[in-house]
């Protein structure tokens, strides 16, 4: 986190990592978000990418810098350079794919291993536009967020529903 004073306003800059299976959105949540954009058929991350969105906050300039990775083993850059720094995380599961909510407490561990306990965690649970394949319920997803002490909210990145206000209460809890 930096704070600077330059042109009179000050100015905040937030590292957030996203993290969470393959497949589950993590991509299309960054391009929905930052750039209004969904692809459908998108590819597997490789590396690491990230975006930075600007928002104004009490009338000061916060610049959140959102960083994605592979849910994949093997296209996964080095883990301790994409945790380090980070204020923030979203915990992200599919709701129509279980495997990726039962990973759920692997992805803490490893968030929990690189960061330190002041950073803001969300559990995300993802494409709640397949509710007719739903494999988890909201209330499971509640209560594992309020046993991990997690903030909790479904989104579609498909459709637009939560995206903007699952980054913003994190991005407004850090600061
Ligand atoms: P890795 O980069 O491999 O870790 O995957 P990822 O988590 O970045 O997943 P990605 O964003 O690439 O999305 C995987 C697939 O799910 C793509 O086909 C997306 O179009 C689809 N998808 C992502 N978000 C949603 C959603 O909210 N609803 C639906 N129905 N499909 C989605
Ligand atoms: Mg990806």
């Amino acid at each position: 986190m930096w704070g600077s004073d330059d042109e009179g306003g000050e100015e905040y800059l937030f590292k957030i990592v996203i993290i969470g299976d393959s497949a589950v959105g993590k991509s299309n949540l960054l391009s929905r978000y930052a750039r209004n954009e969904f692809n459908m058929h998108s590819k597997a991350t490789i590396g690491v990418e990230f975006q930075t969105q600007c928002l104004e906050i009490d009338s000061k300039e916060v610049k959140a810098q959102i960083w994605d990775t592979a849910g994949q083993e093997r296209f996964r850059a080095v883990t301790s350079a994409y945790y380090r720094g980070a204020v923030g995380a979203l915990i992200v599961y599919d709701i129509s794919r279980r495997t990726t909510f039962d990973s759920v407490g692997r992805w803490l561990d490893e968030l929990k291993t690189h960061c330190d306990t002041t950073v803001a965690m969300m559990l995300v649970g993802n494409k709640c536009d397949l509710e007719n394949i739903r494999a988890v319920s909201v209330e499971e997803g509640k209560s594992l967020a309020e046993a991990e002490g997690l903030f909790f909210m479904e989104t579609s990145a498909l459709d637009s529903t939560n995206v903007k206000t699952a980054f913003e209460m994190v991005i407004r809890e850090i600061y």
